[in-house]
């Protein structure tokens, strides 16, 4: 074998164990095997001398060739296994320093307030505008201004959160003073009649307050929705519609609307209104108590005494009001059996909505 097809051997043979080498210990192995002092590429270079000045240049240069293939491929292989072997450390030496963690919610608005505006959005839809008043109310638009005579039952201390006068001014009720946390949001009907003239078309939405212990039907402070309308020619039939049309908007369009003649000072005739129960459609069960029918809200035709208080004209306007507790509004829509869990503040219930 001439030393030119000796050397190709090699050449090919050398590759061979360099890509047989599967770490680089391996592969010094190989290199020195071939390439070190002692190796066998360079026993055969040592053997150029012994050869004629023509042979020389000719395998010369292919020995030159063969080592510059030997070392590039040793280079590559080289660079392989080690990006193999940090890598195969990066696994065999990882270390997890992530913790549990905690899962933090995105915020959103409580179901109380989302309810709010759906109702809000509804009367909005109508042309109502949105009206406020203050929690902190005089006895005078909570109660006098709404037609309450002294002796009602509402304006006694254990039913109504009283707040110290400081004015010193005498109370409408003897021991009690005339500054109180509204009882509910019908003052605001007052102050917005006392401002405007009609047409009046409001909704005011707002906290109340009532000394009632908290249970699955009741809180001491929850949030009503009052409606007003005073305009010419207004009627019964118009307060009815406007109900209906509410109640099928927020409740679906197969709820049925039923009023309950009932008494409220400040409105006459008044009417409670009911709706059909959403699980046995008016038949009765337990989630309705066997009635078939939920109340939601009161309601009735405004008072010609409380036009009196406000300077507005009875003979020439007529109007309706009606007020809904949002709560219990919410409790209906989503079958919560108590009211409480509104408050509670328990974010595992909160999220559902
Ligand atoms: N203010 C009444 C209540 O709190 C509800 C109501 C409002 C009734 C308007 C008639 C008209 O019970």
């Amino acid at each position: 074998m001439g030393i030119v097809d000796e050397l190709q051997a090699l050449q090919s043979e050398a590759l061979n164990a360099v890509g047989a080498a599967n770490d680089l210990e391996a592969l010094e192995a190989v290199r020195i095997e071939y390439l070190g002092k002692k190796g066998s590429l360079t026993r055969v270079l040592r053997g150029l001398g012994s050869l004629s000045a023509e042979e020389r240049p000719a395998v010369g240069k292919v020995s030159n060739e063969v080592r510059g293939a030997l070392e590039a491929g040793l280079e590559a292989r080289r660079v392989m296994l080690a990006d193999a072997a940090l890598a195969s450390r990066l696994v065999a030496e990882e270390i997890d320093v992530t913790l549990p963690g905690v899962h933090r919610y995105p915020g959103k608005r409580h179901v109380i307030n989302q309810v709010v505006d759906e109702i809000v959005q509804v009367f909005l839809g109508l042309g109502y505008e949105i009206a406020e008043g203050p929690e902190v109310e005089l006895d005078y638009y909570n109660f006098t201004a709404l037609n309450h005579p002294p002796e009602h039952p509402a304006r006694a201390a254990t039913d109504t959160f009283y707040v110290r006068d400081l004015s010193g001014e005498s109370a409408a009720v003897e021991g009690e003073s005339d500054v109180l946390l509204r009882t509910h949001t019908s003052p605001v009907q007052v102050h917005v009649m006392e401002r405007e003239q009609p047409p009046i078309y409001v909704l005011a939405p707002g906290k109340v307050y009532r000394r009632d212990v908290a249970d699955p039907s009741h809180l001491p402070q929850f949030t009503q929705i009052e409606g007003l309308v005073v305009d010419e020619g207004i009627t019964f039939g118009d307060l009815k519609g406007t109900l209906e049309h509410f109640v099928r908007e927020l409740f679906g369009p197969d709820r049925r609307v039923r009023l309950r003649p009932h008494f409220f000072p400040f409105t006459e005739p008044s009417a409670e209104v009911d709706i059909s129960c959403g699980m046995c459609d008016g038949k009765g069960c337990r989630s309705c108590g066997g009635e078939g029918w939920l109340e939601v809200l009161g309601s009735g035709m405004v008072d010609p005494n409380v036009f009196g208080y406000v300077g507005i004209d009875p003979e020439r306007y007529s109007g309706f009001a009606f007020g809904m507790g949002a709560e219990r509004i919410a409790a209906l829509k989503y079958g919560v059996p108590d009211l409480r869990l509104f408050v509670d503040g328990d974010m595992r219930f909160l999220r559902q909505f």
